[in-house]
């Protein structure tokens, strides 16, 4: 016979181990389509992102073009699908006139976005002919500050002509016989805040964007436009009025409108800074709702969504005078704990997947970014990880999984869960990702993740992201730390379900077979 204390640490044990979450995946509950473009990337004019980073002229670490190789096969490793180029708060005050043409007869003009000068030999050839050698989808964003409606139809005539015109025999003269086919365009960059080179109110926005399109559409009537939303979410802003407005008079001209997010853990509290999920969730949710009021009554209304285009941790490299001087040029240095929050970023794209058909990471190299270089080399900081593990689910399509959890209750804030949770299925592996984000700072969480669907096969392939300092990055030659671990488990299966422990403060991705 057991002795009680026996009995008790028995009941203890059981209790350890009995579930506190649950996930409950039916593959009929399907969301949307990941697009490819949600895992797409975003190349300023700032710093040092095009020049010393994705361009770097006369490196030995360069090809014969001046692009950096290894710069290349870094964003090939991450899974970039789409690049947005030229800005950003650059976009609205660039003239694409001067960065086309003999490299050593192009302008170098001051950049009022960034308190730069700009040398303009990165310019469309260059970036265009990146995007080609990458094989990733290439997205303009036209100047809807400075610039004119014209500037950007004969930019498209540059880019997307066949006929013999002024700018396509530009561009012919310029080595690129072939029309580039730029198929995405973004109608202008933040343009309702006030930091912007042109800023405008909504209403004038809208009149120059309607007319930039028509025009851009004249040239080439199989281009998509991504309208500029608000990315001004301060307390006194009328962010939902400008969405409003833009919506109403661009809904039979545009495909997206944008968002843009940068958050930060401002007040040093880890549970509270991953409980920006509620706000991302919200945007899009209002964003969404926005779109179906616009199109609401219309015949065949034109499909809208949204393009995330602008989306980060950036709050470190940042100053007051950041949009006129570029003090700190944004060389964000990225740690475990923001790593964390790229799955909470992906998480609430993917459960949004049937809205958010693209999302931009901001930014590529040095600025803001994954990727770091200096004239010897690079290294890649803790948020490379997740962001390339969860561009493999692209394609896949986003399943609205039911997810139960403790909650905690941060301040400011309604309660919400510890678990953060995305589920895509892949049909043609007949495979379940269930990417868990555990923002419990102490508590490890037994979830039991059970499948309506399919049996499920009882081994599965784990991948974890998982470190004891929320605060530990990477630098030159120590950039092993905050790496991924990778496991095939077997668990026990009761009724098509199991139990899974997540680490407290961890992400993890389960690749679950379906037999
Ligand atoms: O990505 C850095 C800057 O942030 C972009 O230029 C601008 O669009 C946003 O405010």
């Amino acid at each position: 016979m057991k002795s009680l204390a026996a009995l008790l640490l028995t009941a203890s044990a059981l209790l350890a181990q009995a579930p506190q979450a649950r996930i409950k995946i039916d593959t009929d509950r399907t969301v949307g389509e990941v697009h490819p473009y949600v895992f797409g990337n975003f190349a300023e004019h700032l710093g040092r992102c095009i020049y010393g980073g994705i361009y770097e002229e006369g490196s030995p670490l360069s090809d014969k073009d001046g692009y950096r190789k290894d710069v290349m096969e870094a964003t090939r490793q991450l899974g970039v699908t789409l690049l947005r180029w030229p800005g950003g708060n650059f976009a609205s005050g660039y003239n694409w006139k001067d960065g086309i043409g003999p490299k050593n007869q192009r302008p170098a003009r001051p950049d009022h976005a960034w308190g730069d000068i700009d040398s303009n030999r990165f310019g469309t050839d260059e970036f265009l002919q990146y995007c080609e050698k990458l094989n990733i989808t290439p997205y303009i964003c036209i100047n809807a500050g400075y610039g004119t409606v014209n500037e950007a139809r004969e930019w498209v005539e540059y880019t997307n002509e066949a006929r013999s015109t002024y700018w396509a025999d530009q561009r012919r003269k310029n080595g690129h016989d072939k029309p580039y086919n730029v198929k995405i365009w973004g109608l202008g960059n933040e343009i309702d805040g006030p930091w912007q080179l042109g800023h405008k109110n909504a209403e004038d926005y809208s009149k120059f964007a309607l007319e930039a399109a028509k025009a851009m559409r004249r040239v080439d009537d199989s281009i998509k436009l991504i309208a500029s939303g608000s990315s001004n979410f301060g307390p006194n802003s009328d962010w939902i009025g400008w969405n409003r407005t833009v919506l109403q008079n661009l809904r039979s001209e545009i495909d997206y409108i944008s968002l843009h997010t940068y958050i930060g853990n401002r007040d040093n509290n880890f549970e509270n800074f991953l409980a920006v999920s509620q706000d991302v969730d919200q945007r899009i949710e209002v964003v969404d709702g926005l779109i179906k009021a616009a199109q609401a009554g219309q015949r065949n209304p034109r499909p809208i969504y949204i393009a995330y285009d602008e989306w980060n941790v950036w709050y470190r490299a940042r100053g007051g005078s950041e949009f006129a001087t570029g003090a700190t040029r944004l060389e964000e240095r990225y740690n475990y704990e923001d790593a964390l929050a790229m799955g909470m970023f992906l998480n609430s794209f993917i459960r949004h997947a049937g809205v958010v058909k693209m999302a931009n990471l901001a930014q590529l190299v040095n600025v803001i970014a994954p990727i770091f270089t200096n004239k010897q080399g690079l290294f890649l900081q803790p948020i490379f990880f997740p962001i390339a593990e969860y561009a493999k689910q692209r394609n896949n399509m986003a399943i609205d999984a039911l997810v139960t959890s403790p909650t905690y209750k941060p301040q400011g804030r309604q309660a919400l869960g510890y678990l953060d949770v995305s589920v895509t299925h892949n049909k043609g592996e007949n495979a379940l990702y269930v990417n868990v984000l555990n923002r419990s700072q102490k508590t490890d969480i037994t979830t039991r993740i059970e499948t309506v669907e399919g049996t499920l096969n009882p081994s599965f392939a784990v991948w974890e992201l998982n470190y004891p300092d929320l605060k530990a990055t990477h630098d030159f030659g120590n950039d092993k730390k905050v790496q991924p671990k990778t496991s095939t488990v077997t668990a026990m299966l009761e009724r098509n379900g199991f139990s899974y422990t997540f680490p407290k403060a961890s992400l993890t991705i389960l690749k679950l077979k379906l037999q």
